[in-house]
C-alpha cells in the first residue's frame, strides 16, 4: 500500500483532482474537490466543529484572506516565513535545497539554517544538480507568501500564509465583544496560502490549503490555574520525544514539566481524543514533542500530532506555544493596546495554538481507512465522516422494487446523505459503495414488499441484519455518532 494507491482512487472516484488540469501548463500544488471529497471534508470540519470548538465552547470568526503588509512585518513571516532554494546553473531547475540534501544525503538541515552554512554542505559533499549534474548556485531564501497590490494605489499586501493572524489582529475587539475572561479560545476555518518550491504528495503539501486553528489567549501567570484540566488528568497522551515514545498521563506529563502547563496538557489531550474518535489507530498516532532547531520562528514550545501514513509520519496539527510573540509584535507595529486588565493588572496574553491541516487529515484518513482484501477495495471510516451514510439499493432493476426503493431514498435524503444506485448486480453495487466508503448498504427485496423490512449490509464486516424501515433513521443516526 502506498500513498499513490489512494490518490490513484481518489482521481478515479473524484475524490480530489488537480486545479486546471486540462491546462498542460496549470502549476503543481493546487487541487479540487470532487463531491465525495467535499462531503468527506464538510463532514470532517462539523466533526471538528462539534469535538473541539463547541466541546471546548470557542468562538468562531471568517476572516480576510488577504491582509495588508504590516500584518507581516509584525508577525515575523516577511522577514523569515522563506525556504532555501538553489537552481541550477545548467538546466535552471529549482530545487527546495534543503530537502534535497536530506533526500540524496541524508543530511537534516534544520530550519533557519544561514544559506552559507548549507552552500558549505554542497561543497564538501560535492553536491550537484540531480537531474543533469551541473553545478548549484548559491544557495538563497525564497520568501513563501503570496504577494498582490490592493486598489488603485497598488498599496502592497499578502495571500495569508495562516489563518491565526486575523484572530491575532482581531483580538481586543474580539475580547471585548466576548465578555469572558481569559483564558479565551477563538477558532478559524479558512484558506491559507503558501507559494512552496516543490509542492508535492497531493494534498500534503498545497500551496492554497484549508486550516482549521484555534488560538487559546491566557494569563501567563494562571496556565496552572486551569479547572478544565481534569476532564484530561488521568487521559494517556502518546508523546514521542528524542525518537522515543513515551506514554503517559496528562498529569504526569505536566508534572514531570514535559508539557508546559495543565492549559497545554488540556489542549494536547483533546486534540489527540480527537483523531481517536475518528478512528485513528492509536498505534499511528504520537504527539511528537519539536526540538530547538524544529520549532516555528515563533513556537517557544512546539508538539506535532502526527499520524502514520503509508508516506511515513505526518503532522496534522501544530500545538505551538506561541508565548507573547504575536501581541507583542501586533501592539508594536499597529500602536494598539493588545492588553487586557485582570485582577486590576494589565496583562499580555499568551497563545497557544492548534493549528490543524484540513486537507492533509483528509488524504491521512484516506491512506489509513484505504485496504486491498481479495480483489475488493474498500475505504473504512467512521459513518460520520463517510461521504455517503447508506446506499439505497433495489434488489433488482424491476419497476415495483425500484419504486419502494425510490420511497425509502425520499424518506431519509433531507436527513441524510444517501446515495440512489439501480444499475448493475448487486454485488458489484455493493462494490461501488465499499470503495467509496459508505457504511451501510440498504437493499429492497421482494420481503420488503410484504412487510416493509429491509436489509443492511454493513461495510466492515460483510453481515446483514433485517430492519423495520421505520428505523432506518434512528439506526443510522446511532451510527453516525461520534
Ligand atoms: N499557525 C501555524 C501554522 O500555520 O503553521
Amino acid at each position: 500500500m502506498a500513498i499513490e494507491d489512494v490518490v490513484r482512487l481518489a482521481l478515479e472516484r473524484g475524490y480530489f483532482f488537480p486545479t486546471a488540469e486540462i491546462y498542460p501548463r496549470a502549476p503543481a500544488g493546487f487541487w479540487e474537490y470532487g463531491p465525495l471529497g467535499t462531503q468527506l471534508k464538510r463532514k470532517f470540519v462539523e466533526a471538528w466543529l462539534r469535538e473541539i470548538v463547541r466541546r471546548d465552547e470557542m468562538l468562531l470568526i471568517d476572516g480576510s484572506q488577504i491582509l495588508p503588509r504590516d500584518v507581516f512585518v509584525a508577525s515575523g513571516h516577511l522577514e523569515t516565513f522563506a525556504d532555501p532554494i538553489s537552481s541550477c546553473t545548467r538546466c535552471n531547475t529549482i530545487y527546495r535545497i534543503d530537502r534535497l540534501l536530506e533526500e540524496h544525503l541524508g543530511v537534516k538541515v534544520p530550519e533557519r539554517t544561514p544559506p552559507e552554512e548549507i552552500d558549505a554542505i554542497i561543497r564538501v559533499n560535492n553536491f550537484r544538480c540531480p537531474s543533469c549534474g551541473g553545478e548549484l548556485s548559491p544557495v538563497s531564501l525564497f520568501n513563501m507568501m503570496f504577494g498582490l497590490r490592493v486598489g488603485g494605489a497598488g498599496e502592497e499586501a499578502y495571500l495569508r500564509p495562516e489563518t491565526c493572524q486575523n484572530i491575532f489582529i482581531d483580538f481586543p475587539r474580539l475580547y471585548k465583544i466576548s465578555r469572558r475572561k481569559l483564558p479565551i479560545a477563538f477558532a478559524q476555518l479558512g484558506k491559507s496560502f503558501r507559494n512552496e518550491i516543490s509542492p508535492r504528495q497531493s494534498l500534503l503539501r498545497m500551496r492554497e490549503f484549508t486550516q482549521a486553528e484555534v488560538e487559546v489567549f491566557f494569563n501567563p501567570s494562571k496556565a496552572d490555574d486551569f479547572e478544565k484540566f481534569d476532564v484530561f488528568r488521568d487521559y494517556h497522551l502518546q508523546i514521542s520525544i528524542d525518537g522515543e515514545d513515551v506514554r503517559m498521563t496528562c498529569g504526569d506529563a505536566v508534572g514531570r514539566g514535559i508539557v508546559s502547563s495543565r492549559l497545554v496538557g488540556y489542549y494536547l489531550g483533546l486534540i489527540q481524543s480527537f483523531y481517536l474518535k475518528l478512528g485513528i489507530p492509536p498505534e499511528r498516532l504520537r504527539l511528537r514533542r519539536l526540538g530547538e532547531a524544529e520549532k516555528a520562528f515563533y513556537a517557544r514550545e512546539g508538539w506535532d500530532l502526527e499520524v502514520l501514513t503509508s508516506a511515513g509520519w505526518v503532522e496534522l496539527v501544530a500545538c505551538n506555544n506561541r508565548g507573547d510573540y504575536d501581541l507583542s509584535g501586533h501592539g508594536r507595529v499597529s500602536g494598539a493596546d493588545l492588553t487586557v486588565t485582570e485582577d486590576g493588572v494589565k496583562v499580555l496574553p499568551h497563545i497557544f495554538e492548534l493549528s490543524m491541516g484540513v486537507d492533509r487529515s483528509i488524504l491521512a484518513l484516506l491512506d489509513i481507512g484505504y485496504a486491498e482484501k481479495g480483489g475488493r477495495r474498500i475505504l473504512k471510516m467512521h459513518p460520520s465522516l463517510s461521504p455517503y451514510t447508506a446506499a439505497i439499493l433495489p434488489l433488482l432493476d424491476r419497476d415495483e422494487l425500484v419504486s419502494k426503493a425510490r420511497q425509502v431514498y425520499d424518506m431519509l435524503r433531507l436527513d441524510f446523505d444517501v446515495f440512489f444506485d439501480t444499475s448493475g448486480s448487486i454485488g458489484r453495487r455493493y462494490r461501488r459503495q465499499d470503495e467509496i466508503g459508505t457504511p451501510y448498504c440498504i437493499t429492497i427485496d421482494f420481503e420488503t414488499l410484504k412487510d416493509d423490512t429491509v436489509t443492511v449490509r454493513d461495510r466492515d464486516t460483510m453481515g446483514q441484519e433485517r430492519l423495520p424501515i421505520t428505523r432506518l433513521a434512528e439506526y443510522i443516526s446511532k451510527a453516525m455518532r461520534i
